[in-house]
C-alpha cells in the first residue's frame, strides 16, 4: 500500500522550495565583483585597445582552450552569435543541408536557417540526442555538416556520429551551450568533433550573463571564425587586419566579447568543475537512489554528465502527466513560482514543432531558404510533429526536472523522498 499523497490529502514532503536553476550565478561572489572593477577602472572595456587594456577576453580565450583541449577559443557575444560564426566559418550557405537533432534550443537550428542552408531533422536514441543511424538515413549530396546538441549536459553517441561524418567528408559542430563543463570518458565536450561552441548566458553552467565561445583545432577555421566574429578579415598576431587572404575575406557580424563580460566569465571558469561537479553528484546519487524504481534518460558516462537536468522517462503519458502534478503537490518546485519540474510538453522552444518560423519555413527577410532555387532539391521537407516519432513518442512520457548548483543533502534527500513516494502510487 502506497502512502497518501499530497495531491490526494496527504502531507507534503517538503514546504520550502528548492533553490532556482541558475547554475553559475549560485556561485558568484566578491571574485566576480573584484573583476568587474578591476576592468571599469582601467576604462577599457574594448578587448583590442584602450586607456590600459587587461586582456581579459584574450586570457579567457587561452584558458578556456586549455581546459576544453583545443588549440584554438574566440570569445563571443553569445551562444547564438557563436553558432553564426561557427557556420561561416564553415562556409554552410544556400545549396547545403544541415543534419541537426529535433530537440534542442531555437538558436541552433536559427543559425542554419540564417544561414541560407537547410535544416534537416534527425531523430534521437534513448539518450535524448541525435541517434547516429538515423543520421546515417538522412545524408543526402547536399550535406555539409552535422550540427549535435549534447541537450541538458547529455553527450549522446557522439563517437558514431563523427566516425559518420568522416566517412561522408563531413564537419561535425558540436553545440555545448548546455554542457561547459561535461565530458564522455574523460573527452570534454567541445573537442569532439570540428568546431564547437559554447553559451554563457544566465542559465548556464558558467555566466557572464551573455556570452559565449567558439573552439576548434583548425587554423584555418579559427581564422575565418575570427573573421566572422570582427570585422570580416582576420588579424595578425600584432593585432593588424590580415586584407590578402582570399580565403577569409568574409563578413563580419560584430559579436567581439566585451572586457566585462571576459572578466566575469574567467572567474567563472575556474569555478566551473565545483558547479558541475555539485550539480552531477546530486543527480547521480537521485538516480542510484531510485533505480529499478524509476526509468531515466540514457547517459553512455555518468561521471561526465553535466548534471543540470533529470530526466524521467515513464511508461505512459498520464503517468508522466500524474508525475509532475504530484510532485509538485509534494514541495518538490523551484523558488519564486519555479518553472521545473515540467512536462516535457511545455519545454516550448526546444522541441522542433514548436518552432512555428520552422514548421512554416520561415526566413529573416521576405526569402527564406527554403525558397532559394539553390534549395530546391531539399526544400520538401516536413517540420511537423511526426517529423522525429522517436522523440515525439518519448517527450510524451518525459518530466524534467532541473538539478539546481547548490542543493542541500536535505534537498537531495526530499527530492528521492518524493519521487519515491510518487512512484510508488503511480506505478503501483
Ligand atoms: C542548446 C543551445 N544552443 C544555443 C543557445 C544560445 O545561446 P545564447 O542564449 O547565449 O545565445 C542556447 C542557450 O540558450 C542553448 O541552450
Amino acid at each position: 500500500m502506497s502512502e497518501k499523497l499530497a495531491l490526494e490529502g496527504g502531507g507534503p514532503v517538503r514546504t520550502k522550495p528548492l533553490p532556482q536553476e541558475w547554475c553559475g550565478a549560485h556561485f558568484m561572489d566578491h571574485e566576480e565583483i573584484d573583476a568587474v572593477v578591476r576592468v571599469c577602472k582601467s576604462k577599457t572595456l574594448f578587448r583590442y585597445y584602450g586607456l590600459d587594456l587587461q586582456d581579459e577576453v584574450s586570457k579567457l580565450e587561452h584558458e578556456f582552450a586549455a581546459y576544453i583541449g583545443t588549440k584554438y577559443a574566440l570569445a563571443v557575444s553569445s551562444g547564438t552569435a557563436a553558432l553564426q560564426v561557427a557556420l561561416g566559418a564553415l562556409g554552410v550557405g544556400p545549396g547545403d543541408e544541415v543534419l541537426i537533432p529535433g530537440y534542442f534550443w531555437v538558436a541552433t537550428v536559427g543559425a542554419v536557417v540564417r544561414s541560407g542552408a537547410i535544416p534537416i531533422l534527425v531523430d534521437c536514441d534513448d539518450s535524448f540526442n541525435m541517434d547516429p543511424d538515423d543520421a546515417a538515413r538522412k545524408i543526402t549530396p547536399r550535406t555539409k555538416a552535422i550540427l549535435v546538441v549534447h541537450m541538458g549536459g547529455v553527450i549522446g553517441r557522439i563517437n558514431d556520429i563523427v566516425e559518420l561524418a568522416r566517412r561522408h567528408d563531413l564537419r561535425v559542430v558540436e553545440d555545448c551551450a548546455q554542457a561547459c563543463g561535461a565530458s564522455q570518458h574523460g573527452v570534454k565536450a567541445g573537442s569532439l568533433g570540428d568546431m564547437a561552441i559554447f553559451s554563457f548566458q544566465m542559465n548556464k553552467h558558467m555566466t557572464s550573463g551573455e556570452g559565449g565561445m567558439v573552439v576548434t583545432n583548425d587554423p584555418h577555421l579559427y581564422q575565418r571564425a575570427f573573421a566572422v566574429h570582427d570585422l570580416g578579415y582576420p588579424r595578425s598576431e600584432a593585432g593588424r587586419l590580415i586584407f590578402d587572404d582570399p580565403t577569409s575575406q568574409l563578413w563580419g557580424i560584430g559579436c567581439r566579447m566585451s572586457e566585462l563580460t571576459g572578466a566575469v566569465a574567467r572567474v567563472q571558469l575556474r569555478k566551473l568543475d565545483r558547479i558541475v561537479g555539485a550539480m552531477r553528484s546530486a543527480k547521480n546519487r537521485i538516480k542510484q537512489a531510485l533505480s529499478g524504481v524509476l526509468t531515466f534518460r540514457e547517459v553512455l558516462d555518468p561521471a561526465g554528465d553535466g548534471g543540470s537536468f533529470l530526466m524521467t522517462v515513464f511508461p505512459t503519458r498520464a503517468q508522466s502527466v500524474k508525475f509532475v502534478e504530484a510532485l509538485r503537490a509534494e514541495g518538490i518546485v523551484a523558488d519564486k513560482g519555479g518553472f521545473y519540474p515540467v512536462h516535457m510538453d511545455q519545454w516550448g522552444l526546444h522541441i522542433y514543432y514548436n518552432v512555428a518560423s520552422l514548421v512554416n519555413k520561415r526566413g529573416v527577410s521576405a526569402v527564406s531558404p527554403w525558397d532559394l532555387a539553390e534549395n530546391r532539391d531539399s526544400a520538401n521537407v516536413s517540420y511537423a510533429k511526426g517529423a522525429c516519432p522517436r522523440l515525439d513518442d518519448l517527450l510524451g512520457r518525459t518530466v524534467l526536472m532541473c538539478v539546481a548548483s547548490v542543493l542541500t543533502d536535505q534537498d537531495v534527500d526530499d527530492i528521492i523522498k518524493a519521487y519515491g513516494k510518487v512512484a510508488a502510487a503511480i506505478l503501483e
